[in-house]
């Protein structure tokens, strides 16, 4: 989104500055390599429209925001070992290019790195924020976990699929803004109204992640194609795939799960989603999701123009093809 690039390249200077020793290379080379790939940068750019969305410019709030994408690039790298994934960001994963015990470690830098720049930040708000974080990241290690739970599982409910997503995805969303509010001494009904935004945006946005695993571009996505079904993952394409099955379909998508020629199952398993409407009822599901975020906009005090930014943003990211 073009009018966010001042915001995007506010973070990316912020990120260059941060300072990383040199030795141990092969702890400080792979952050340097991942934190420059770039991304969408997307959670810090919350952060800083979080604070400006109550009248406090976004300069003030940069430490914080960086935090925040650094804390989600520690997740990124660790989430990459978790799922086996070859690409990110259109590039080798640290565990990939380097190996796995390099990918823990640089990436458990990066969540104390996360830390500092919290506590570089200052502010008579700081006890708030902190408590924020802290809640928010054992969260997204229980969304994590219960997502490498339910790969070996076949009943996972739409409401459990839901929660997981809501851990593993929304909260950082919710946080990511609430942080920037909670900065600019918001009151707390209006926190609490930014938070229940990114939570919405959140789910879609983890729903779209999901449909984008499997019919993306690969030339543009940047991650593997198909990679959610390669490792049986409970996508919402899933489960909605299972629900919507009749019987035979059923027994088709449960064989495919174990099949080994990874490309026929991938495509298969694509087929089916398309057939059995699955695809369909994933954005329809996202969409309901995406107007909960803006009824919870809407409803903050503060004039419907200085909700523009954020309004543009949540309509990027459902259209999105990255
Ligand atoms: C990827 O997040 C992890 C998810 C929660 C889906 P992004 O899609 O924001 O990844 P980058 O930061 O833009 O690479
Ligand atoms: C990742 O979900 C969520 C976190 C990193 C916490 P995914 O595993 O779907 O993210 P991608 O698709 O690898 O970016
Ligand atoms: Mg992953
Ligand atoms: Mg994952
Ligand atoms: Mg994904």
């Amino acid at each position: 989104m073009k009018e966010l690039s001042t915001y995007t390249e506010l973070i990316e200077k912020e990120i260059e500055a941060i300072d990383l020793p040199v030795s141990p290379d092969n702890l400080y080379a792979p952050l340097r390599y991942f934190m420059a790939l770039g991304g969408k940068r997307l959670r810090p750019v919350l952060t800083l429209l979080g604070a400006e969305l109550f009248g406090l410019e976004k300069e003030k709030v940069i430490k914080a925001a960086t935090a925040i994408e650094v804390f989600h690039n520690f997740t990124l790298i660790h989430d990459d070992i978790m799922d086996e994934a070859p690409l990110r960001r259109g590039k080798a994963t640290v565990h990939e290019k380097w190996n796995q015990n390099i990918g823990i470690l640089s990436g458990d830098v990066l969540f104390v790195k996360a830390y500092q720049l919290i506590c570089e930040q200052g502010s008579e708000h700081l006890a708030e924020v902190m408590e924020l974080f802290n809640r928010t990241a054992i969260e997204v290690c229980e969304g994590q976990q219960m997502d490498m739970d339910f790969e070996s599982r076949s009943d996972v409910t739409e409401e459990e699929y839901i929660e997981m997503i809501r851990l593993k995805t929304s909260v950082l969303l919710g946080c990511a803004l609430e942080m920037g509010s909670i900065l600019s001494g918001a009151s707390l009904s209006d926190r609490k109204l930014i938070y229940d935004f990114g939570q919405h945006i959140g789910i879609a946005f983890q729903i779209k992640d999901d449909i984008l695993d499997l019919y993306a571009d690969p030339e543009k996505f940047g991650k593997q194609v198909g990679g959610d079904v390669i490792s049986n993952k409970k996508t919402l394409l899933n489960v909605k795939g299972i629900a919507l099955s009749d019987l035979s379909q059923k027994e088709v998508l449960k064989q495919l799960s174990t099949l080994d020629d990874l490309e026929l199952k991938v495509s298969r398993t694509k087929e089916l989603y398309e057939i059995t409407g699955a695809r369909l009822a994933c954005e329809a599901e996202m969409q309901r999701h995406y107007q909960f975020a803006l009824t919870a906009l809407d409803q903050i005090s503060v004039n419907d123009s200085q909700k523009m930014m954020l309004k543009g943003l949540a309509a990027y990211l459902m259209e999105r093809e990255v």
